[in-house]
């Protein structure tokens, strides 16, 4: 029988902050699949992470197909914004949602997994902030759109350069990308656009550069719409839902955990020739040219008839 067998492997996935999001839905696939999970959690919210993860509030999702409840074998608190401590400005090192965290750049909390696991086997990206993405492009600062640039794309290049080192050879990473890298997403704004846009871009080039180095695959899925807590931030998220349920060839609501099963094939020695691929999850909505409930369509059709 072919089935993901990640038992033995270890996997960090940057990006887990509740139970609603693509991270925790990846966290499942791939302790269903046996693999060790290790979690970035984004520094401001690592307390109450930890304190409703603590409280049992997240025991069902934690739930795995054996009875047995996911297990995180250890969550670091990460501000993927940062490379080292000597870049955080004092303002957030002086934040008290900062100060209960030791160390949480980039380049601590590599050190820190190195240190407590020795390698690791697969690194997850999903994560993405921009502190204007409900302002359209045009009126976003310079501030802003390289603020979103650095916190969702220079913080994968930035994790891979330094995970690279402690990863095994044969290992794999994921990140998560958005249609709106290819198409127009009016509201998508912010620079997230071109931040997904780079993302994909540098997949290609950093599984070059990876898979030549370490020998470890660089690829992202574009997902379709999930209510996360981040998507919820952007405001229109429940009209993307609708639109996609709509329009796409799979009528059905798109589950986090179809993204996760994905992301756990991409991982592991099954996908071993795929890098540089950005793969669709997506109900197919991707590969359409048109939007099949727009009114124009309609009338248009009707007066054809
Ligand atoms: N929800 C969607 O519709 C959708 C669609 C396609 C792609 N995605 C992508 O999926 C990924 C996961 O997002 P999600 O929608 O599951 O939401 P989510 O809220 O579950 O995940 C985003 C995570 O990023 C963390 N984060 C924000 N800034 C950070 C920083 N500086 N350092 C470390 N962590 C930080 C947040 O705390 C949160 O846990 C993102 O890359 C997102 O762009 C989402």
């Amino acid at each position: 029988m072919l089935k993901i067998d990640l038992k033995g492997k270890k996997a960090f996935i940057a990006g887990i902050g509740d139970d609603q999001g693509f991270g925790w839905s990846i966290a499942k696939s791939l302790a269903e699949a046996g693999a060790e999970i290790l979690v970035g959690t984004w520094a401001p919210v690592m307390k109450i992470f930890q304190t409703s993860l603590e409280s049992g509030k997240y025991d069902q999702s934690r739930l795995l197909s054996d009875g047995n409840m996911m297990q995180f074998a250890k969550i670091y608190p990460l501000d993927a914004s940062f490379d080292k401590m000597e870049e955080v400005p004092e303002e957030t090192r002086e934040n008290k949602r900062y100060k209960s965290c030791d160390a949480y750049t980039i380049q601590d909390v590599a050190l820190q997994i190195g240190q407590d696991f020795g390698k690791i086997d697969y690194f997850v990206h999903s994560l993405a902030n921009a502190p204007e993405v409900q302002k359209p492009l045009l009126e976003t600062s310079r501030q802003g759109y390289l603020a979103s640039l650095s916190a969702s794309t220079y913080s994968f290049i930035s994790l891979l350069a330094h995970l690279g080192p402690i990863m095994n050879a044969g290992g794999s990473t994921i990140s998560l990308t958005y249609i709106a890298s290819e198409k127009a997403i009016p509201g998508y704004g912010g620079g997230m656009s071109s931040a997904k846009a780079a993302l994909e871009s540098d997949t290609r080039t950093l599984a070059w550069e990876a898979g030549r180095k370490w020998n470890i695959r660089v690829n992202a899925i574009s997902a379709g719409p999930l209510r996360s807590r981040a998507a919820r931030a952007i405001g229109f998220i429940d009209k993307m839902i609708d639109y996609a349920q709509a329009n796409a060839p799979l009528q059905k609501d798109l589950t986090p955990i179809e993204v996760g099963n994905v992301a756990a094939f991409l991982l592991s020695p099954l996908a071993s020739a795929i890098t540089g691929e950005t793969i669709h999850v997506d109900n197919g909505m991707h590969a359409m040219g048109m939007a099949i409930d727009s009114a124009a369509f309609n009338q248009k059709t009707e007066s054809a008839v």
